[in-house]
């Protein structure tokens, strides 16, 4: 495969498509090339001045931050993306914080964090992932429980309802901001 006529490269993880959709769309929107994670040798960031990495939230972590870390050496020159899909309609500075916060030290404030709202569907967890969401289930329960506040009953009920929040116009932010840069 030839790469040299390729500025922009996707890459994501993504375990239940959410994440995958974002990336896909940002590959047609910036007819980049598009990889998972698990496809992509490194290496291969050489032959691209800009390079957007996409994962998920979870349990406060983006998914294989790590590897911003393993190849900074090669991605400190170039224009680094990361955007992160969140089990939330909506995303904010709080959503955005997170992303930061997960960032390998030498990256933190050389790259631009996008949270993006994500889908989540319980029925459609793995075992494992199931067993983690119990922990904020029992909360929901006791709370809704002991305090009978309705806002409690209401994301029980909608903790089993499948959600999918993902939407284009979300990227705009992102997209705005790579049209800056392509500018420069
Ligand atoms: C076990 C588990 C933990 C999660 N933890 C968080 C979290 O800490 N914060 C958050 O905003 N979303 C969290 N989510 C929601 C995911 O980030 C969201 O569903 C995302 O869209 C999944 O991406 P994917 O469809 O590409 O796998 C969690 C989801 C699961 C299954």
């Amino acid at each position: 495969m030839d790469y040299s006529g390729s500025k922009t490269v996707i890459i994501f993880q993504s375990k239940y498509g959410s994440t995958r959709r974002y990336a896909q769309w940002l590959a047609e929107m910036t007819k980049g090339d598009v990889f998972s994670i698990n496809d992509f040798d490194g290496v291969r960031l050489k032959h691209y001045q800009t390079v957007i990495f996409g994962s998920s939230t979870h349990m406060g972590k983006i998914k294989s931050i790590d590897f911003i870390k393993r190849y900074w050496s090669i991605l400190q020159d170039k224009t680094v993306i990361v955007f992160a899909t969140s089990g939330t309609p909506s995303v904010g500075s709080k959503e955005k914080e997170i992303i930061e916060k997960n960032l390998p030290h030498a990256a933190r404030g050389r790259v631009v964090c996008f949270p993006l709202p994500g889908a989540y569907s319980y029925h459609q967890l793995d075992w494992k992932d199931k067993l983690l969401m119990n922990g904020p289930r029992w909360k929901l329960l006791f709370q809704w429980y002991f305090t009978k506040d309705p806002e409690a009953f209401k994301n029980l009920r909608n903790f089993y309802i499948p959600q999918d929040w993902t939407n284009k116009d979300a990227l705009k932010p992102l997209l705005t901001f790579l049209n800056t840069k392509r500018k420069e």
